[in-house]
Parts: C-alpha cells; structure tokens; sequence
C-alpha cells in the first residue's frame, strides 16, 4: 500500500530549492520506485493535476502528473498518468497564453500565469525509458508548472498582475466564466 505524504505549503524552504537529478540506478531502486508510488497515491488523495517531489520533502527530479475528473480544474483537458524525470522543456515557439494556476502548496490562491503554448519534453519516465514529446495549450502549463517546481519556482513568483490573485471561492464566483471560454479557445487553437 502506499503511503500519503505530506505536502509542503508556501514558506517551506523545501519549495525554494532546486532538485537534483537521479542516476538511471538511483531510479530503479526499490526506495525511489516506492517514493513514486506514494507521489501518485498523494496527488490523486489531494486531487492534484499535478505533483512534484520537493512538494513532499524530496528534493528530486521527479514529477507526476495526470487530469482525470478532476473536481479541482473540472475545465481541464485530461492528461494521462506521466512521470517525469530530470525533465527538459523547451519552447518550440515563443506563443504563449495566461493560464489561471492554483497549487497544492499554495492554500485558497489563485492567479494568472503567462505560459509558453508548445513545449518539447525531454525527460526519462519511471523505468528509465527516454520521454521526447510534444505538448500544447494548457497541458503545455501544466508541465511548465510542474517542472517550475524542481527549480525552486512558484506560480506566484510569475503572477505579473497581482490584481488576478484571487481565492478558489471568488474564482469559481469571478473568474470562471471568463476562463472557461478562454479555455476553450486555446484547446481549439492547440488541440489540449
Ligand atoms: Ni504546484
């Protein structure tokens, strides 16, 4: 059975330093195959699109990310269950779009994020296997997110208008609307 970690919140240093990379050995080591199985049993208790290993304490090129039904960002395009390790993005274009972003390490907030729209992702997955692929629209922020985490980076750090800042409450109540529409445009232009 795996085990529920913790989820570091805002303040926590952990969430401010750079993860290292793994070793294809260290990868394939009962610990960290263990550690992945509890990194995707927390995201899906805490309905997260996403997790990244320094947000449980681990300060490790690790990350995972999936959108089912998710109560969280019901708008979302889903994304299958993919774990990335010592990933690379890099923009195939310079076409962003503002993406609306909350995290599990950042209680009742959210804010607008500008994101590249088309990523190239270069990564191992969690047998050592290459990962090099494309991704577009708002599962390209997704990554980006998520990969921000194992730089020490935050959504809120790329909030450029504070005035977006906003709680999961006055979102659904102001924002939601709007965005949902945007949504649906970039899903349109991108294909996700
Ligand atoms: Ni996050």
């Amino acid at each position: 059975m795996p085990t529920l970690l913790k989820i570091a919140q805002i303040g926590e240093p952990i969430l401010r330093e750079p993860a290292r990379e793994l070793s294809v050995e260290e990868l394939a080591s009962e610990s960290t195959q263990r550690f992945i199985d509890d990194l995707v049993a927390t995201m899906h208790d805490a309905n997260g699109a996403g997790l990244a290993a320094t947000q449980v304490f681990q300060p490790l090129r690790i990350c995972a990310i999936e959108v089912g039904d998710n109560p969280r960002y019901p708008y979302k395009p889903k994304i299958p269950l993919t774990i990335l390790v010592n990933p690379i993005l890099t923009p195939l274009s310079e076409r962003t779009f503002m993406n609306y972003e909350g995290c599990l390490s950042v209680p009742d907030l959210r804010g607008e994020v500008r994101r590249y729209a088309e990523l190239r992702v270069q990564a191992l997955d969690r047998h050592g296997t290459t990962i090099d692929m494309e991704v577009r629209g708002i599962t390209a922020g997704t990554f980006q997110h998520e990969v921000d985490h194992l730089d020490g980076k935050l959504f809120v750090d790329r909030v450029s208008d504070t005035s977006s800042l906003c709680t999961w409450k006055a979102f659904a109540r102001h924002r939601e609307p709007e965005f949902r529409e945007r949504v649906a445009a970039i899903v349109a232009e991108y294909g996700s």
